[in-house]
């Protein structure tokens, strides 16, 4: 079984939604023997899961911060340095996902879509990396999504385009860091069910009846948070380490 960094310390983003994959990455690390660090814009949400793992028996804080507000990650790293250690895994989940017609985009959707997707996770990378640097060891991992490698589904346009950077720099990141022991690469989900796919089934938002497209799918069903989790303690692990600057799919199969 693929084990994190046993004893060493990992921060989750966007990890205060107990049904969402930031949670459930968070669990599996703890699982695997790690202290978790569970960041998010919901306080208390990071709070209730990081007490959830500490009742099962690991080493979990809470961290209430917004991951595009550089002074706010730079004080939730300070306080999970102090509390459980220096961080050695870093997961940049936190998301906001968007839903408009190019046509009709204004500047602050787009760039909402960037502060948080895509320079949050610059901003998460840039405050724990130095921790990694000086271990000569750490392991980032950026949740992209399959829209921003295949366009994805219509009006998505600017969520899609944060991802797709979100991916080009997890491999542009790759290149110098691999000299120093430090692996990034991005997992990419497809249709998971967490509250942020429930709001979209909700709102009935996709240009065709969801379950229609899942039956387009090779594995014609949603994924589970935990699917993503497990290929976050794959990349996480020791084993992962000649692993660099990849992209791994976890979406039943989907091309589109
Ligand atoms: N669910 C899917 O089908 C799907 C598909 C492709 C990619 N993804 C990606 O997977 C990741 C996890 O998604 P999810 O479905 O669990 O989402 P979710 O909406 O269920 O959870 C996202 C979490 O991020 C937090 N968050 C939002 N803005 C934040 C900010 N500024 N600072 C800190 N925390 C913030 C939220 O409070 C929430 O707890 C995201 O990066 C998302 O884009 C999801």
């Amino acid at each position: 079984m693929a084990e994190g960094k046993a004893g060493g310390v990992a921060l989750v983003t966007g990890a205060g939604d107990p049904g969402g994959m930031g949670a459930a990455v968070a669990r599996r690390f703890a699982k695997d023997g790690m202290a978790v660090g569970i960041l998010d814009l919901n306080g208390g949400g990071a709070e209730a899961v990081a007490a959830e793992i500490r009742a099962a028996g690991g080493r979990a804080i809470g961290l209430a911060a917004d991951v595009s507000d550089r002074a706010q990650v730079r004080a939730a790293v300070a306080r999970l340095r102090t509390e459980l250690g220096p961080v050695h895994v870093l997961v940049n989940n936190a998301a906001i996902e968007g839903w408009c017609a190019f046509e009709a985009l204004t500047d602050e959707q787009w760039d909402a879509q960037m502060a948080v997707n895509l320079k949050g996770a610059f901003i998460a990378t840039q405050e724990a990396l130095p921790d990694m640097q000086a271990a000569g060891w750490g392991r980032i991992i950026n949740i992209s999504a399959l829209g921003g490698q295949t366009g994805g589904v219509m009006d998505m346009t600017h969520y899609n385009a944060s991802k797709g950077g979100m991916i080009a720099m997890t491999r542009s990141l790759a290149v110098g860091l691999g000299r120093q022991g430090i692996t990034v690469n991005s997992v990419s989900p497809g249709f998971i069910d967490t509250p942020m796919a429930r709001r979209a089934i909700e709102e009935d938002l996709f240009p065709m009846p969801w379950t229609d497209i899942l039956a387009m799918y090779p594995i014609p069903r949603l994924g589970k948070a935990e699917d993503i989790a497990a290929a976050c303690a794959f990349f996480a692990s020791e084993e992962a380490g000649y692993i660099t600057a990849q992209l791994l799919g976890v979406n039943g199969g989907a091309t589109f």
